[in-house]
């Protein structure tokens, strides 16, 4: 209802009710912004929507200030009703060029745009590559055409530590300037050409290319015209929740990251935890990660939203930075956060090493302090506590999921 918010500029947020998403929707309307959601439903749920519009309805009841607008659209992003819907969300207006000349163009009720749709499973990319391109990258390049028309360009992409391949393995923290791709082609002893194979980028998956064509793709758009102002935000291990406990991970697939498979045999849904290497060359042998709470996630999202908005007009830019803790910590520590949290043991198995897997895997976050003013302020005990309160409150497995 326009009474309650004068300012109707909205946020588009495309992926919106999934983990990441939907964390970020409730960041962004407890900031006080409109968001319209767009989201298939492909990897989450409808019920989301409604437990965020109750998580706001309460905060701004306890702070005293109007409940934004938030609208959600159950479509596919790369679908024609997009177009349709980013028209209806603008408004066409006349304008008269220096020489006296009328022309008709959009100005938009979109002041930016974070897109987190995409397909996020490693494993399944490696067997269904062509439906992770056509989804991660080729729906990106119709979605920025569209953009275009519109004249919208504020634009925040969910890119991902996976872009850094096997130099992850150096075991210093990853700084955003040293990923320098070199797209290559090997010719075997046959004379045939195989390109961009893992051992000669060094990205291990179908998955980890998207993120890197993506990136690559926003930089030379970013490149030919001057109005887009463009970041890419590397995740690291986004874990934790929202501590109403109200908003989690749900996801319609079946679990394979650490702690969803934690939670799922503390729950009793799974017997034990496969430890995948114990040969790792860290201080107990188990991989390292940099675990970073979402909400943290989320929060990068509003700062780099006001970094492009902050250097509107002063040319375009692609920039890149990483969203992690900065901090590593081994599987088997991540085992005993939430052993901790649950006050029980969480039974293990030793197994080899996962195919792809690197042994370490930490942020450099100097540049997104010094740029974006983003720091993150939770850990790993907040992670863990949040994450099994809500499991608790709302139970992974018995969620109601419509
Ligand atoms: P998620 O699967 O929970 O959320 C993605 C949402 O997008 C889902 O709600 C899904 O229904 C929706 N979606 C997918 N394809 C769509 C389409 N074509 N049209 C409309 N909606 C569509 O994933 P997430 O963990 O929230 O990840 C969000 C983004 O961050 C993804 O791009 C992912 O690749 C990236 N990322 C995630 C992680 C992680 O560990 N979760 C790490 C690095 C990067
Ligand atoms: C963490 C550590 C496993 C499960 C993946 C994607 C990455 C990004 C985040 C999207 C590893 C170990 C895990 C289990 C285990 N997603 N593990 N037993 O692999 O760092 O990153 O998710 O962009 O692209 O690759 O996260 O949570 O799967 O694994 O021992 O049952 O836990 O081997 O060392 P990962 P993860």
């Amino acid at each position: 209802n326009q009474e309650n918010c004068p300012n109707d500029e909205f946020i588009l947020v495309i992926g919106g009710l999934g983990y990441i998403g939907s964390h970020t929707v409730l960041e962004l309307l407890r900031e006080g912004h409109n968001v319209l959601v767009v989201d298939n439903l492909s990897n989450s749920y409808e019920n989301v929507m409604h437990n965020i519009r109750i998580l706001t309805a309460s905060h701004c009841k306890q702070k005293g200030v109007p409940v934004p607008l938030l609208h959600f659209h159950r479509l596919d992003y790369r679908s024609r009703s997009m177009r349709l819907l980013l028209e209806t969300y603008s408004n066409l207006v006349m304008e008269i060029d220096a020489s006296g000349q009328q022309t008709m163009t959009y100005r938009s009720r979109i002041a930016g745009v974070i897109h987190f749709a995409a397909h996020k499973s490693v494993v399944e990319s490696i067997t269904t590559p062509l439906q992770y391109y056509q989804n991660n990258v080729c729906g990106l390049v119709s979605l920025l055409q569209m953009l275009e028309k519109y004249g919208i360009y504020n634009f925040i992409f969910s890119s991902s530590a996976t872009v850094y391949g096997a130099k992850a393995n150096e075991g210093l923290p990853l700084r955003e300037q040293d990923l320098v791709h070199h797209p290559e082609q090997h010719i075997d002893q046959a004379g045939h050409s195989i390109a961009l194979q893992p051992s000669v980028t060094g990205l291990s998956s179908p998955y980890a290319r998207t993120k890197y064509f993506a990136e690559a793709i926003l930089a030379d758009v970013a490149a030919a015209n001057p109005a887009w102002r463009i970041v890419a935000l590397r995740y690291f291990n986004p874990v934790g929740c929202d501590p109403s406990g109200f908003l989690g991970e749900s996801p319609r697939g079946e679990a394979t990251n650490l702690y969803p498979v934690l939670t799922q045999v503390l729950t009793g849904t799974r017997p034990r935890l496969d430890v995948f290497g114990s040969d790792w060359a860290t201080r107990d042998g188990t991989a390292i990660r940099d675990f970073i709470h979402v909400l943290d996630v989320a929060r990068g999202h509003i700062s780099a939203l006001a970094w492009n908005e902050r250097a509107e007009g002063q040319g375009s830019s692609f920039r890149t930075f990483n969203l992690g803790s900065g901090n590593g910590t081994t599987v088997l520590e991540a085992v005993q956060s939430l052993e901790a949290v649950a006050g029980r043991k969480i039974p293990i198995r030793w197994t080899g090493r996962r195919p792809g897997d690197v042994g370490s895997c930490v942020a450099s976050t100097e540049r997104a302090r010094a740029e974006l003013g983003w720091s993150p302020r939770e850990n790993i005990v907040q992670c863990a506590a949040d994450l099994w309160n809500f499991v608790r409150k709302a139970g992974l497995d018995s969620m109601i999921k419509v």
